[in-house]
Formats: structure tokens, C-alpha cells, sequence
């Protein structure tokens, strides 16, 4: 039996759900696409005409979403409506990890999974497609094929997965020209309906089928490979900074062998995002759990290496700063995990701050795109001191001159393009001396932040 999809819905507005779900509604203008999430302040903002205003950013979604929106691509709360209707359902809800009970700090909590699952069972009066578009742990498509014939209605439930593999800040060229697409499932006729809605827009010979725990296990195993590169490429970058090597040397004199590639060799801070430490997390979960001890401790080393990562970046600052940075105003630009987004999930910058407010210093934040409250919220998560002791102690701005006026140092945090181009001289004139710049993204030009007084430090130089 062959499906015809003429209605889409996607549960959960997020980084992923929005971006991605936009697109399909753009590439097929024939299938309705209604994407739904319970936080109605987030749908407010998926339908604000100000595009300026949509709840993601992300370089070309406006353009997406304003010729979509209204035509055949929908934002709603009502959750149990757009599932009764949907001849396919995407999953794309949050997967953190667990932070209670068993599993706690290493396994992905699962209950919002669970929460579509017996919502789509319960509301469902037809058969569906149900899609993993979460990132998921091998073998969740059991518990919600379980979840879905135990408490539906006797209706068919055909269930696939499709993990994401989009990166943020580049979400709609990933999306729009995708590497790959990876569908996995049981059954071949769901399966083909799922191939037909991606072959709309990408090369047959890039969407490729697998079973369902293969599909399921390669996101975990792309990410975590990912940042497996990155941690790699910053163990080095400490090596470098010992004997006079330059990692972006390194880095590209490895990434020309072509076995190696250049990709992902761009030593840093330390990766953040919401993915990459949450995924490796539940893979060495996932490995303990099947006694995989050596599995396990491997990938293990990935998140120990980010974590050094960013500890040396802040107790370097602090050494250089004489062994004392207390009262001492640092200027922090970016608090975004990468450039061109908004998202500071799990971002360098917030541990950064962080360490060095343990110090007692005075930190002074500008980003061009993260918003007050959210840094705050940010602070205020890791419950290091109180909120008041936050706000009195880190300070946020909108303009980048203020942030470093007067500061002791200035810590770049994110690769935003923009620091580039600042007038460094003026910046320099405004600092207390001797004007110290700590450079978490080698972004900056050492000869001519020299070239103006300032004393440069950069990761892996
Ligand atoms: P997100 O937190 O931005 O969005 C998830 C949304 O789901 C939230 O708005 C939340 O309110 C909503 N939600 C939760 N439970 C719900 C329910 N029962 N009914 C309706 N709405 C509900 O998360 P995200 O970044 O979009 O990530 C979603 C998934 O995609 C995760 O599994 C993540 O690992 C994966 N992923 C993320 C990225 C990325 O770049 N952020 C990339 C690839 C894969
Ligand atoms: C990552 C993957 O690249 C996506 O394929 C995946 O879909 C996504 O995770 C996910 O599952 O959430 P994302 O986290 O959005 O995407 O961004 P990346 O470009 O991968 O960067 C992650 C972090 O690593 C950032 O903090 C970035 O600055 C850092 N990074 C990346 C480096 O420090 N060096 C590099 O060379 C590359």
C-alpha cells in the first residue's frame, strides 16, 4: 500500500522543528505543514509579522517563512488537532540530558518523546507515519512502535527515523543542499513516502535508507565523530602553545591529506551548542549500559578534553592577569556558541564567565545577537551564586565600545565576523594598560593587534 502525504504536522517549534519543517512547507507547496508546540510565547513568535522576531535565528529563514507562512505552512498550540489530522507526524521535541534519577548527567531524558507518543496514540483516528526527527538513543523506535499499538486506537502506526543533521547558523543551505538525508524504517512503502517529499528538492543518490537502528545510532555517531575532530584538533592546540607550533598551521597541513579533510580542525574554546555533549553523553551511556566499558571511555575522553578546554582558556586569563583578576572588568565578545545564531546552549562562553566570576572579576558581555535575559538565564542555570550576585557581577551591552572600555582584558568567545572589523585603535585607547586580548577563536590578526599595543594570546599559537 502506497501513502500519499497531503498534511504534515511536526511537534515542536524549536532550532530544529522550525527550520526544518519551513523548508518542507517552501520545497512542497502542495502538502500542508503545520508545526505545533506547546509553548504558545514560541508560536506568538513563529507567527509575529516582524520576521525580525521569529524565535530562531537563522541566515535565510525569513525568506523561507514569509513566502510560506499562511499558504501552506502553519504555526500552532493546538497539538492534538494537527496530529488528528496529519497524514505524517514529525517528532522534533527536546531530547536533554537526564538530569534526575537513573542515568542523571549522562542519559537523554526521553519523557517529551513519550508525551507525543501517547498523545499521537490517544488522538489518532487514522493510520499514520510517525517520523523520529529528535535526535534519539538506538533502539527508542521499539518503546514508541510499544507506546503507539498499546494505547492507540487499532489504527496503523508506521514509524521511521530521521535524524537531522543541520548545523546552526547554516541551518537552510544544510537543509535546502543536504550532505545526506538518512531515512530509516521497517516498513518500504512509509519509507518511499518519506523519500518522495525529500526527492522534491534533493538527489535521489543522496537520500539513503538503513534500518531503523542503524538511522538511529548514525546521528549519535556523526555527532559524536564531529566532536571527536574538534577535540582532537584543541588536545593539540595546547601542544602547540608548548613548542612554538601554530595549530591553524597544523590544522591545515593535516586536513590537505585528503583521508583527513579540512573540515572541523578549527581549534577553539571548546565546542558548545546543545548536541554535541548531550549525544556523546547518552553514547557513552548507551555503551555502559550494554557493559562496553573501553567503548565508553573513549568517547568519554571527547567531553573531558572540552571540558580542559575551556578551563585552561579561563586560567590562562587569570594567570596572565598577574594571578588575580578580582574587581578586574573582562570584556566577553559573544555569548552565542557559534556566529550567526542566537542559540548559547552549552556555549564556551557561559562556563568561561563563569570560572572567572568565581575569581571575583567583573565581566562585560556584548553579543550581537543574544539578548539580555538569556545570558542571565544562562548564569542563573548553573546556580553557581545567586541571581542578584549575577546581575551584580557580570554586566551586558549593547554596544561593543562600551563592553571594553576600561576592561583589563577582552576574552573572544565567538567567531562572530563582525569583531573583525572593529576599530581596534579605538577599542585599545579606551583600555587599561597593559590591554590584554584573549582570543578563544583565532579570529583576530595577531601583527596588527600587536602592531597597536596590545598584548595577544590565542589558542594553540
Ligand atoms: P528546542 O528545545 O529548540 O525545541 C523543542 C521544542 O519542543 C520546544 O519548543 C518545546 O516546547 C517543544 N515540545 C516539547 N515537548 C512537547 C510536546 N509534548 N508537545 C509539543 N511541543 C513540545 O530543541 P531543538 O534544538 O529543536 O532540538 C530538537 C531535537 O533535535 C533534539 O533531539 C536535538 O538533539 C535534535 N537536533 C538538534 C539540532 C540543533 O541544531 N539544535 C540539530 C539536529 C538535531
Ligand atoms: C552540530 C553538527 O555539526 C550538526 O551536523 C548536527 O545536526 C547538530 O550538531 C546537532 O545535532 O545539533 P551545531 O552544534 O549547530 O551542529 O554546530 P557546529 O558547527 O557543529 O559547531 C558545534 C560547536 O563546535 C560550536 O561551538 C563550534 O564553534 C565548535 N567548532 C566547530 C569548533 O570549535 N571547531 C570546529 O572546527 C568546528
Amino acid at each position: 500500500m502506497s501513502f500519499e502525504v497531503k498534511k504534515i504536522c511536526c511537534i515542536g517549534a524549536g532550532y530544529v522543528g522550525g527550520p526544518t519543517m519551513s523548508v518542507v512547507a517552501h520545497q512542497c507547496p502542495d502538502i500542508e505543514v503545520t508545526i505545533v508546540d506547546v509553548n504558545s510565547d514560541r508560536i506568538a513568535a513563529w507567527n509575529n509579522p516582524d520576521l525580525s522576531q521569529l524565535p530562531v535565528y537563522e541566515p535565510g529563514l525569513d525568506i523561507i517563512v514569509e513566502e510560506a507562512r499562511g499558504r501552506n505552512l502553519f504555526f500552532s498550540t493546538d497539538v492534538s488537532r494537527a496530529i488528528a489530522e496529519a497524514d505524517m507526524i514529525f517528532i522534533s521535541v527536546n531530547t536533554p540530558t537526564k538530569n534526575y534519577g537513573k542515568g542523571k548527567g549522562m542519559a537523554a531524558d526521553l519523557k517529551f518523546i513519550e508525551l507525543c507518543a501517547r498523545q499521537i496514540a490517544e488522538v489518532a483516528t487514522s493510520d499514520k507515519i510517525v517520523v523520529e526527527k529528535s535526535t534519539l538513543p538506538v533502539r527508542t523506535a521499539a518503546a514508541l512502535k510499544s507506546i503507539l499499538d498499546n494505547t492507540g486506537n487499532g489504527v496503523n502506526f508506521h514509524i521511521l527515523s530521521n535524524p537531522e543533521f543541520l548545523a546552526e547558523g547554516t541551518a537552510i543551505t544544510d537543509l535546502l543542499s543536504p550532505d545526506r538525508v538518512l531515512i530509516g524504517g521497517e516498513n518500504a512503502d512509509a519509507i518511499e513516502a518519506l523519500v518522495n517529499i525529500y526527492a522534491r528538492w534533493v538527489d535521489r543518490a543522496k537520500i539513503l535508507t538503513t534500518n531503523l537502528w542503524s538511522s538511529e545510532l548514525s546521528k549519535l555517531t556523526a555527532n559524536a565523530f564531529l566532536a571527536q575532530r574538534v577535540s582532537s584538533i584543541n588536545a593539540i592546540s595546547e601542544l602547540c602553545e608548548k613548542t612554538g607550533a601554530n595549530v591553524d598551521e597544523v590544522a591545515k597541513a593535516i586536513g590537505m591529506d585528503s583521508r583527513i579533510g579540512p573540515k572541523f580542525l578549527k581549534a577553539s574554546v571548546g565546542f558548545g551548542g546543545s548536541c554535541f555533549q548531550k549525544d556523546i553523553l547518552n553514547l557513552v551511556y548507551i555503551a555502559r549500559s550494554y557493559n562496553l566499558h573501553e567503548v565508553a571511555d573513549y568517547w568519554d575522553q571527547v567531553i573531558i578534553m572540552n571540558e580542559h578546554q575551556k578551563r585552561r582558556f579561563a586560567d590562562n586569563i587569570i594567570q596572565t592577569l598577574y594571578n588575580t583578576v578580582s574587581g578586574k572588568k573582562i570584556a566577553v565578545l559573544g555569548w552565542a556558541f557559534k556566529k550567526d545564531t542566537n542559540d548559547t546552549r552549552e556555549s564556551a562562553s557561559i562556563y568561561v564567565s563563569d570560572y572567572l566570576m568565581n575569581e571575583q572579576a567583573q565581566i562585560a558581555v556584548y553579543d550581537p545577537k543574544v539578548v539580555t535575559e538569556r545570558i542571565y538565564a544562562d548564569l542563573d542555570y548553573l546556580n553557581t551564586r545567586s541571581v542578584d550576585e549575577n546581575r551584580a557581577q557580570l554586566e551586558v551591552w549593547k554596544d561593543p565600545y562600551e563592553a571594553c572600555k576600561d576592561a583589563h582584558a577582552i576574552a573572544i568567545l565567538t567567531e562572530w565576523d563582525e569583531f573583525k572589523d572593529y576599530d581596534w585603535e579605538r577599542i585599545k585607547e579606551n583600555m587599561k594598560r597593559p590591554s590584554f586580548v584573549f582570543d578563544g577563536r583565532k579570529l583576530l590578526d595577531r601583527q596588527k593587534l600587536e602592531s597597536l599595543g596590545f598584548t595577544y594570546y590565542a589558542i594553540g599559537e
